[in-house]
C-alpha cells in the first residue's frame, strides 16, 4: 500500500502564510506528522508539493500503476483547475481532498471545488488532522 500526498501552491509557506487561517506549523511539520503516522501504520507514503499546475498534473499521471491512494490539497487550484480534475479522473486512483481551512465559510470564490467532483471524500476545516483522516480513509484496515 502506497499513498501519495500532494500539496499545491503556497502550502510550502505554511507557518509564514496567514497563520490566523492556516496555523503556525510549517510544511515540514506537516510532512513529519504524516510520515510518523504512516510509519505507525506500516504504510508507505510519498510527498509532493508544487506551485505549478502542470507539474501537479505530471505527478498525478506518474502515479498511475504505482500509487494506491492520493491525498490532495490542491490549494488555489481547487477552485480553478480542470486540468487537475482531469488528471485525477485519468489515473482513476482513489482520492481524498483536504483543506486546512473551512473553505465553505470563506469567500465566494472558494465555494466551488473542481477536485471534489472526483474525490471520494472532501475534508475541510480540520487543520493538519484532516490529512490524517484522509490518509486513514484511503488505507482502510491497513
Ligand atoms: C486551502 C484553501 C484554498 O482556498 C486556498 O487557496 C489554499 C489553501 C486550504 O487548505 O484551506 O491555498 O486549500
Amino acid at each position: 500500500m502506497k499513498i501519495l500526498v500532494i500539496n499545491g501552491p503556497n502550502l510550502n509557506m505554511l507557518g509564514i502564510r496567514e497563520p490566523d487561517i492556516y496555523g503556525k506549523n510549517t510544511y515540514k511539520n506537516l510532512v513529519d506528522m504524516i510520515q510518523s503516522h504512516a510509519d505507525e501504520k506500516g504504510v508507505e507514503v510519498e510527498f509532493y508539493q508544487s506551485n505549478h499546475e502542470g507539474d501537479i498534473v505530471d505527478r498525478i499521471q506518474a502515479a498511475y500503476g504505482n500509487i494506491d491512494g492520493i491525498v490532495i490539497n490542491p490549494a488555489a487550484y481547487t477552485h480553478t483547475s480542470v486540468a487537475i480534475l482531469d488528471a485525477l479522473k485519468a489515473v482513476g486512483i482513489p482520492t481524498v481532498e483536504v483543506h486546512i481551512s473551512a473553505i465553505e465559510d470563506r469567500e465566494e470564490f472558494r465555494q466551488f471545488s473542481y477536485v471534489s467532483l472526483v474525490a471520494k471524500k472532501t475534508i475541510t476545516g480540520k487543520g493538519f488532522n484532516g490529512y490524517i483522516e484522509a490518509f486513514d480513509d484511503l488505507c482502510g484496515n491497513n
